[in-house]
């Protein structure tokens, strides 16, 4: 059994204390590493979980009783291949995880937040995207999908003038495409339309201008 700061029926449950990451749950360096950040009940996490036994799955979100849902749903699949993480996105990204260890970041239907005074909650904003470039091995992917075209178009914005992503085709995440999270198959039973796009994580150039 791993070590883990605090743990809940195997969730670990990661506070804003320094933890250093392999004491958390171990990342073989060969394991192919997918982050499903804020999983929500767990659909997408599960699906991959049972497709692709050799990867490592993290599935994290700070609502606990959602990391419950998430288990029982990998579990009832019997899938082994699962680490589950109660933790905030801003620190496990910012923090807590090492360096260029996940192979593809996966950020699909999170809140759009679309009152504008409410905007500054958005998780991805530009702060957010040096912690994705970071913990993403170098060609790694970032996967977005939202079904909330303005969320879409200010995100598409900021990471393409980010410098630290280039565009990625269709087929970086078409072993995924066939899998849906909760919110998403709400929403397209509502008839809306959810576009996912890919990034490639580039490695970062620090000019030095001042
Ligand atoms: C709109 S739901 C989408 C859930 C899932 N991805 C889906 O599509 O069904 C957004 C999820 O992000 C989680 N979340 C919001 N802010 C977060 C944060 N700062 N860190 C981790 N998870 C967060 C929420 O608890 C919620 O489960």
């Amino acid at each position: 059994m791993e070590n883990f700061e605090k743990t809940l029926e195997e969730i670990h449950i990661l506070t804003d204390r320094y933890v250093l990451f392999s004491e958390v749950c171990a990342l073989p360096p060969d394991a192919e590493v997918e982050l499903d950040l804020g999983c929500g009940k767990g659909g997408f996490t599960a699906a991959m979980a049972e497709a692709f036994p050799d990867r490592l799955i993290l599935a994290a979100d700070i609502m606990l009783g959602r990391m419950r849902k998430v288990r029982k749903k990998v579990v009832r699949k019997e899938a082994s291949n699962v680490r589950y993480l109660r933790v905030d996105a801003r620190y496990l990204m910012g923090i807590c995880l090492p360096d260029r260890s996940i192979d593809r970041v996966h950020i699909l239907c999170p809140d759009p937040w679309p009152k504008l005074r409410h905007r500054g909650h958005r998780l991805l904003c530009s702060d957010f995207l040096m912690p994705v470039n970071r913990v993403l091995k170098e060609g790694g992917i970032f996967h977005f999908a939202t079904d909330d075209p303005e969320y879409m178009g200010a995100v598409v914005k900021l990471v393409e003038e980010s410098g630290l992503f280039e565009r990625a085709g269709p087929e970086a995440i078409a072993d995924v495409a066939g899998f849906k999270t909760e919110f998403e198959r709400d929403w397209l039973a509502e008839g809306k339309e959810v576009p996912h796009i890919a990034w490639r994580a580039l490695k970062p150039v620090f000019t030095g201008a001042h």
